[in-house]
């Protein structure tokens, strides 16, 4: 068969959704809950660590939120999996936090690092999870959240000359913002966007879910 290079129907990815709002709550009780289930601190930042600023500025694109009046979120969180990431949830929710969801962080918005609706929020920074793996038989690929338009392209690149993703145009997009905002790119004439192109997705969920 012959294809060109922008003949690959692709693409599945790991998304998590999160769908829960509440209001109002102190950290303490989110970070307790969340010590009974994760028991690696290293993923866990509070203002008093010395790497929540670096990590917080890591991907703030827009500096009209690197401020010191930026609100800012009671912790990050940067799950290493599925499992943490629930835990994430369950434990933002029973704490009544805000969670912002960040794959890429490229937004200029400021939506997935910071929240100005006075309520306070916790960061779910998908950046352990980006992982991409490639079956350039099948025509197919899942992707990790948390991976970036510019290593999905790079990692499809290696396993073929000759398929692609309708990816957007800036790199340092994650694909989980990507997606779900549709994903408009150079190839969409074409192809359509990004969001046209999956077939299958694994969601997490906040019902139901098995905190461990
Ligand atoms: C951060 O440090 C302050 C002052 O030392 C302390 O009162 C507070 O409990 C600490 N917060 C966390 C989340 O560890
Ligand atoms: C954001 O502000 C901090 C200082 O508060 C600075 O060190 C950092 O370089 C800034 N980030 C960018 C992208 O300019």
């Amino acid at each position: 068969m012959k294809f060109n290079i922008s003949n690959c129907e692709l693409v599945s990815f790991f998304l998590t959704l999160v769908l829960c709002f509440f209001i109002s709550t102190s950290s303490n009780e989110f970070l307790d809950c969340l010590s009974q289930t994760i028991s690696s601190d290293d993923i866990v930042f509070t203002p008093n660590d010395t790497s929540y600023s670096p990590l917080l500025q890591s991907t703030i694109q827009n500096l009209r939120f690197n401020t010191t009046t930026t609100p800012k979120p009671l912790a990050i969180i940067t799950p290493l999996s599925y499992s943490h990431v629930q835990s994430t949830v369950i434990c933002g929710v029973k704490s009544r936090l805000n969670i912002r969801t960040r794959s890429g962080g490229h937004d200029y918005e400021g939506l997935s690092y910071t929240s100005f609706d006075q309520d306070p929020f916790i960061v779910l920074d998908l950046n352990q999870l980006r992982s991409v793996s490639i079956d350039s038989q099948a025509k197919t690929a899942w992707v990790e959240s948390g991976a970036t338009l510019g290593e999905l392209s790079y990692y499809v690149s290696q396993k073929s000359n000759l398929l692609g993703f309708p990816t957007g145009e800036c790199t340092s997009v994650g694909v989980g913002g990507q997606l779900t905002g549709g994903g408009y790119g150079t190839m969409a004439r074409k192809y359509g966007l990004s969001a046209d192109n999956v077939i299958d997705a694994l969601v997490g969920r906040c019902e139901g879910a098995n905190p461990g």
